[in-house]
């Protein structure tokens, strides 16, 4: 390192940190509390460099995105580049901290607050350790262990429950350990076929394409960018081929586990059975570091999909909200065939963004859609449908849900969520639509929804994902836009009212029912039974075997009660 990136480099820490921390000594610190900087037992630069050289230089001192936006490191064309790719994943899934969820982001460092107002780590990590081995992952948990730490792990920043940021902690990051082995014959006693065993930092768009390349396809999110290994299996994955394949939990066949104490194994569903169990499906980053996941693959083949739209152009709001009854009543049928549809409805526009049938032509697409399509030509309805082939799985997603790599969802999302039963759609069709309709006339929640279906026996062995997942036909995903633009009160306001209005209203027509747990609400105050259901106990347990001490910790994982993020943001024993 030459004098001056040095001098740059402590400079920022400078910057970053002397205003919040330094100096202010905290009555709460002490073994109940992780030690933040300022405390007298925060790690010396001695055992941050014996740390680094540990892993053999790949620690670093985080720097926000977003700090080209900002004095002094301001730069104009680079702070504009950020304001414009900001609410789509990809500039933060590089990033070695950022987070997409503006929530936890909370203005600390973004391209839209002025120029002059300092660049805050705030909730980012103030150390991240670019791992690349066991060896690494274990030499971050011991010293976050020895050193009482806050600690996260982070790979995408795609989580939208704040579980990949932490204040004042050192973060894995895995997102560069992205090597695939494409396994053609895998052999146990629970499967025999085709697998691919993907290392921690794999996206579905790095999976996709290795499978497409064999021949074969593996289940993955819509979003290409959200990570494989990390939340997205472990906390349960829905996907395009679930409603034939099964949830992404289901896929997997081994578990590469680097434990709290540091130790490598193995979780497969014959040896340390409990954590594969947990691993799959009971949340992501509470129970251990997944080195790599392996996970079943199968045969590619011809795909046919569709889109479908239809508005209240011309026919009363009463036929249009028909027009959706119609649908929703129809998506176990739907499902029950092998297809996954995405779609939305606003007040005055239904529309089928995707829809996924394995296998088939596009003449059973059609006849697949054909009672629906009877119904709403009775009632009047025009609507534009579309419909699709394509020889693989690659194609059909890229079609529908590319451009690669990143996709075009946006991620200036506050989101809430809920799974719609297959019997609640059957005994009170109409309770939902209504309450779906009054979200849309009377909110301003955006809502998207996915047909799925998923059953236990699509699993490869008994695992943790919610049991609502499997009596549900529907996930539903409910999201207030961020304006970046607008004051914090008005982001309260918006938390208010899809906690407070929103999500209630749905709640009350799905009794019994939970929500996915990576796309609900953070601020979801029956998170243990909504999220994990009756799996909380069996989790608990599980989660205090194999962390005795409480390394890991997230917003609503489980085992989180036994800590409270204090008023500073310092993490504290409740
Ligand atoms: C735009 C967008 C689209 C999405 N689409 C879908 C979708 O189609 N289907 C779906 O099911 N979900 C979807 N999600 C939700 C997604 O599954 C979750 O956000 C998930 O947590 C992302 O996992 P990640 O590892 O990529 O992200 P991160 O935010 O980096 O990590 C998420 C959690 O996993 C933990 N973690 C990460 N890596 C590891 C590891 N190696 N070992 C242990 N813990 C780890 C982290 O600590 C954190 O708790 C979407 C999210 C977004 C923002
Ligand atoms: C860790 O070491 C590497 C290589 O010597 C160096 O580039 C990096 O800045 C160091 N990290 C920290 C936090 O000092
Ligand atoms: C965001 O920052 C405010 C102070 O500006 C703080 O009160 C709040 O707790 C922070 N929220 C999160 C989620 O970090
Ligand atoms: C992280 O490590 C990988 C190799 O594992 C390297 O390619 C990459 O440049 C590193 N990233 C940063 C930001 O240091
Ligand atoms: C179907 O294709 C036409 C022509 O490209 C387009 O205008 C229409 O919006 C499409 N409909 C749907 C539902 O995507
Ligand atoms: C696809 O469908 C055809 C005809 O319906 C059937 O013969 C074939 O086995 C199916 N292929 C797969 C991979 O399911
Ligand atoms: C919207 O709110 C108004 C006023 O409270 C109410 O009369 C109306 O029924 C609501 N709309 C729906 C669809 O519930
Ligand atoms: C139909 O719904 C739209 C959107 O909520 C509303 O603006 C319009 O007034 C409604 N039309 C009638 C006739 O109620
Ligand atoms: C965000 O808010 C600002 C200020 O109120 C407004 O000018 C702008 O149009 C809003 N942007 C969006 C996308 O709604």
């Amino acid at each position: 390192m030459t004098g001056t990136a040095h001098f740059y480099w402590a400079s920022f820490v400078l910057l970053l940190h002397l205003p919040n921390t330094f100096g202010t000594p905290s009555l709460t610190s002490g073994p109940s509390c992780r030690c933040m900087p300022g405390d007298a037992c925060w790690p010396s630069t001695q055992d941050w460099n014996q740390l680094n050289k540990t892993v053999e230089g790949r620690l670093m001192l985080n720097v926000p995105l977003a700090h080209v936006c900002h004095d002094p490191f301001y730069n104009q064309e680079e702070c504009e580049y950020l304001k414009e790719q900001w609410i789509l994943s990809p500039v933060h899934e590089t990033s070695s901290t950022s987070v997409m969820a503006p929530w936890f982001q909370n203005a600390s460092c973004d391209p839209f607050t002025p120029r002059q107002q300092p660049c805050e780590l705030g909730n980012y990590p103030i150390y991240s350790i670019n791992v690349s081995s066991a060896h690494d992952v274990a030499a971050g948990l011991s010293f976050a262990r020895e050193m009482n730490i806050r600690l996260v792990v982070r790979n995408t920043g795609h989580d939208f429950l704040g579980k990949s940021a932490g204040k004042g902690a050192l973060s894995l990051w895995t997102g560069n350990m992205k090597s695939i082995e494409v396994i053609k014959s895998y052999e146990s006693t629970y499967y025999s076929g085709p697998a691919l065993k993907m290392a921690a930092g794999v996206r579905g768009v790095d999976a996709y394409e290795a499978a497409n390349a064999n021949g074969l396809m593996v289940v993955g999110g819509s979003c290409p960018s959200v990570g494989l290994v990390g939340g997205y299996t472990q906390g349960g994955g829905h996907g395009m081929l679930s409603s034939s394949f099964g949830m992404g939990a289901d896929q997997v066949l081994e578990w590469e586990v680097i434990t709290a104490e540091g130790k490598r194994i193995v979780a497969t569903p014959e040896e340390n059975a409990d954590l594969y169990w947990a691993l799959s499906g009971g949340g992501g980053g509470a129970y251990g570091v997944a080195l790599s996941m392996t996970a079943r693959a199968h045969e590619d083949r011809k795909f046919s999909g569709a889109a479908l739209s239809f508005s209240s152009a011309g026919i009363t709001n009463d036929t249009f909200w028909e027009g959706f009854s119609a649908w929703q009543a129809y998506v176990p049928k739907v499902v029950d065939a092998g297809v996954n549809a995405g779609y939305q409805v606003t007040s005055s526009l239904f529309t089928i963004q995707v829809l996924t049938y394995p296998n088939a032509t596009s003449t059973q697409t059609r006849t697949l859609l054909k009672p629906f399509t009877d119904t709403l030509e009775r009632l009047g309805i025009t609507y534009s449908l579309n419909v699709t082939s394509h020889s693989n799985y690659f194609d059909h997603f890229v079609y529908y849900l590319g451009p690669l790599p990143g996709g075009e969802y946006e991620v200036n999302s506050l989101v809430g969520g809920r799974l719609i039963p297959r019997e609640a759609v059957s005994k009170s069709n109409e309770e939902i639509v209504n309450a779906i309709r009054f979200v849309a006339e009377n909110t301003s929640a955006v809502m998207d929804f996915f047909a799925i279906k998923s059953h236990p026996d699509m699993a490869v062995a008994p695992n943790a994902v919610l049991p609502a997942w499997r009596s549900a036909v529907i996930t539903s995903i409910y999201t207030m836009k961020w304006n970046f633009s607008v004051p914090r009160n008005v982001h309260l306001a918006q938390l208010d009212e899809l906690n407070d209005i929103v999500i209630p209203r749905i709640d009350e027509v799905t009794p019994g029912s939970g929500a996915y747990l990576n796309e609900a609400s953070f601020a979801d105050e029956t998170w243990k039974w909504d999220f994990y259901g009756v799996n909380y106990d069996e989790l608990t347990q599980i989660k205090k075997k194999w962390d005795p001490n409480d390394v890991f910790y997230g917003p609503t994982m489980v085992g989180s009660d036994v800590w409270a993020v204090a008023g500073d943001g310092r993490l504290c024993r409740a």
